[in-house]
């Protein structure tokens, strides 16, 4: 689950603060509801949790990520698995799948239409693509608030970034749809995410989901940054004493015809 922007992964860090984004996985594993001897690709299968959880279902599951040092991580913790770096617009298998599953990837994938190409390539006849992402609206503060702080600050490129997509349910519907899924199941919805640090909730989840907002900027000019970006989010992600993100998931179902 990393960029065409080349985002580095702390994997350590991942699994330490920001582990929500797999533990809210678990619903996303109870939808692809894994069968026994059933062949799973886990699509950006970061450091293995959700992996692991399918294949305690019994099933034959392959990890794949385009980050080395999630894959790295995962690998030690899960020597039993099988994990491979690989992204989602370039990976390709022999043997079909029965299902492919994604938990919080999708939505870093700008070349859209290629992965699910590959995806759909990769599914049996009647084999199920079951992903959550980031829809339309997610996180849309934080976004808005990084774009407006950089320009302040004369950082014109850097808020120009195309980081994420976060498609509307019709918009990735659509193109499920024109590439042969039938989609059963849609739905996008609001998942307000409690942020692990209470003071710095939001500096530290830009440090690690959008470092690349910040590419080529002195060290010594991203706190200041940070902190009016933080400080221009607080009425709308910050209540009870904790910060949020303001999440909007797109969770899907769809079956390749
Ligand atoms: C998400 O899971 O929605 C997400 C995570 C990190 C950056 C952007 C979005």
């Amino acid at each position: 689950m990393t960029t065409t922007l080349d985002t580095k992964w702390n994997a350590g860090l991942y699994d330490d603060k920001h582990n929500f984004v797999f533990k809210f996985g678990e619903d996303v594993v109870q939808l692809l509801a894994p069968q026994q001897g059933e062949r799973i690709l886990d699509l950006g299968c970061g450091t293995g949790y959700l992996t692991n959880l399918i294949a305690q279902a019994g099933a034959r599951v392959i990890g794949i990520d385009h980050s080395a040092s999630m894959i790295g991580r995962a690998a030690a913790a899960y020597p039993d698995l099988d994990f491979r770096v690989l992204s989602a617009t370039s990976f390709h298998f022999d043997t079909p799948f029965d299902a492919v599953f994604s938990n919080a990837t999708l939505h870093w994938v700008l070349d859209k239409e290629q992965a699910i190409d590959n995806i759909y390539k990769a599914l049996r006849p009647g084999g199920r693509f079951i992903l959550e992402m980031g829809g339309k609206g997610n996180v849309e503060e934080i976004v808005v608030a990084t774009r407006k702080v950089l320009t302040r600050h004369g950082y014109y490129s850097n808020a120009a970034t195309q980081l994420w997509y976060f498609p509307s349910l019709g918009e990735y519907s659509t193109l499920l749809e024109k590439r042969g899924f039938r989609v059963r199941f849609a739905s996008h919805f609001d998942r307000p995410t409690q942020l692990q640090d209470t003071d710095n909730g939001i500096k530290d989840w830009i440090k690690m989901f959008g470092n690349a907002f910040f590419k080529d900027i002195p060290d010594s000019a991203i706190e200041p940054v940070l902190d009016e970006i933080q400080e221009a989010v607080r009425p709308t992600n910050f209540r009870n004493h904790n910060w949020y993100g303001n999440y909007k998931r797109l969770r899907i179902e769809a079956i390749k015809q």
